[in-house]
């Protein structure tokens, strides 16, 4: 049971020896973390990390409660993992916490409406099919590059008005990379304050300097020149306060630079994982294929009404997050004491939730290692419980590009398997990577392939 107010009965939480948590003998953290979250089920416990000690909240009800339902408790920042770290990036706007992140989602979230992003499938769809034009069969391609440049043209195409050029729009995807990756020591390391130095330091401060290069001129051009164009990037760069004046540079900065990262890195990272899987999983590759030749016309942009016939197709991308669920950690830090189900939540101690965790609980999930897309048929039994799926997160952070990504994920998928096959380099499935995303460890090789399409009768 979930309780809000504190008591003195509540008892002290269990704490998981660190030899629990090392990875070693083909296991990773993400596999120690579901052991210890399948044992512990409904008891809330600590994870010894040595300085660091998170509460690992993985029981869907105890999600529900940190991330909804007492939700004012439990903030971003303070020394919550990530979050410290990423502010050195994101600065404070939507991917902050308390007044400014409200005012940037107040901003955000009206140009991320259902009917605003259905708008949008017809921009996308046709950046995507100019974008498979640059593919050939024979070519070498890496995957995860590959996909991030076609997510690079439908994105600037359709929130940046184009006026991102691809090549840059390609390097901030490298250097949001260099990002994701240094910034591992300090996700790890929270407690170390920021003017002690740290393996990564240097990489992540050039790369946030390069993006800004990158960005700031066009933001500027925009506030300079404003053509009154309806996007993002646009709509952004011009917002005013509540007096109607513009808004300094920094919060625009920050919430393109958020909006920018959030689009791209999380999409293109959950997408990689795809290709070693069809190789892996011909069942489910036959299945793709089969429903794509059926309702998409190769080398034709794929219409809104196409896009909801592709239900197999949408079926893979919902398994594909909660298998390799792009944001692994959703963490937060406690304000105030609280219990959770009897155990004492101390204020200012950070609570770890992670998607990855709770997706793979096998007292919520039926084969939880095994990749299912059957899970997500229309006619599958009923979730055990709604807070057991969160890769979009949940409660008033929850993700604003969710239903972008829904769109755009089989759009991509649907455009690159209407034209090609890819065959792999490597048979094995790549390794997970823990970076500020959940991204494979190993570059996807593969060789583009002609495919042609039967015949329509
Ligand atoms: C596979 C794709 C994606 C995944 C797995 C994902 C996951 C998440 C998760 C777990 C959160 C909650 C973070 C928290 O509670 O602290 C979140 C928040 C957010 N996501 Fe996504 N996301 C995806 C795609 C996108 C896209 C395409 C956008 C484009 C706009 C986007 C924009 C955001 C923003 C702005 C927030 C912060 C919302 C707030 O704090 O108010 N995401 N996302």
């Amino acid at each position: 049971m979930v309780e809000s107010d504190p008591t003195p009965s509540a008892r002290e939480p269990r704490l998981v020896p660190i030899r629990r948590l090392i990875p070693g003998r083909g296991r990773d953290l993400m596999d120690a973390l579901v052991g210890v979250a399948d044992d512990v089920g409904e008891e809330v416990v600590r994870l010894n990390f040595g300085a660091l000690r998170p509460y690992l909240i993985s029981h869907p009800d105890h999600v529900q409660h940190v991330l909804r339902d007492n939700q004012g408790n439990y903030i971003r920042g303070g020394d919550s993992l990530m979050w410290r770290a990423l502010e050195r990036l994101f600065g404070e706007g939507i991917l902050s916490e308390g007044a400014p992140w409200a005012a940037s989602r107040a901003r955000l979230q009206p140009m991320f409406t259902a009917k605003r992003v259905e708008s949008l499938v017809g921009g996308m769809s046709a950046a995507l099919n100019e974008g498979a034009d640059a593919l050939a069969p024979g070519q070498q391609v890496e995957m995860a590059r590959e996909v991030s440049r076609l997510v690079c043209l439908a994105i600037n195409r359709v929130l940046f008005g184009d006026r991102i050029p691809i090549d840059d729009a390609m390097l901030i995807v490298q250097h949001q990379d260099v990002i994701a990756r240094s910034v591992r020591w300090r996700i790890l390391a929270p407690f170390i304050p920021d003017a002690v130095p740290m393996p990564g330091d240097r990489a992540f401060r050039n790369a946030v300097k390069a993006i800004d290069d990158l960005v700031l001129p066009v933001i500027r051009r925009v506030r300079e020149n404003p053509d009154g164009r309806d996007d993002v990037l646009h709509n952004l760069a011009t917002a005013t306060d509540d007096q109607g004046r513009l808004l300094p540079e920094r919060p625009v900065r920050d919430d393109v630079v958020a909006t920018f990262a959030t689009t791209t890195e999380t999409t293109y990272v959950v997408l990689a994982w795809l290709w070693p899987i069809l190789h892996h999983r011909p069942d489910i590759a036959e299945r793709l294929y089969a429903e794509i030749d059926r309702v998409v016309v190769a080398g034709q942009p794929i219409s809104y009404a196409q896009l909801g016939e592709l239900t197999y197709t949408r079926q893979v991308v919902d398994e594909l997050v909660r298998h390799y669920p792009s944001a692994w950690m959703v963490p937060r830090t406690a304000v105030r004491d609280d219990v959770l189900n009897g155990v004492r939540i101390t204020a200012g101690s950070t609570m770890l939730m992670s998607p990855f965790v709770t997706q793979h609980m096998s007292a919520f999930w039926d084969r939880p290692q095994e990749f299912d897309p059957d899970r997500f048929a229309p006619d599958a039994p009923k979730r055990s419980h709604r807070w057991a799926y969160l890769p979009f997160g949940g409660g008033a952070h929850s993700c604003i590009g969710m239903y972008l990504f829904q769109l755009e994920a089989p759009l991509i998928i649907a455009t690159l398997l209407s034209r090609f096959r890819f065959r792999p380099h490597a048979a094995e499935m790549p390794h997970r990577q823990l970076a500020a995303s959940m991204r494979p460890r190993e570059k996807i090789v593969m060789t583009v392939e002609a495919h042609r399409q039967p015949a329509r009768s």
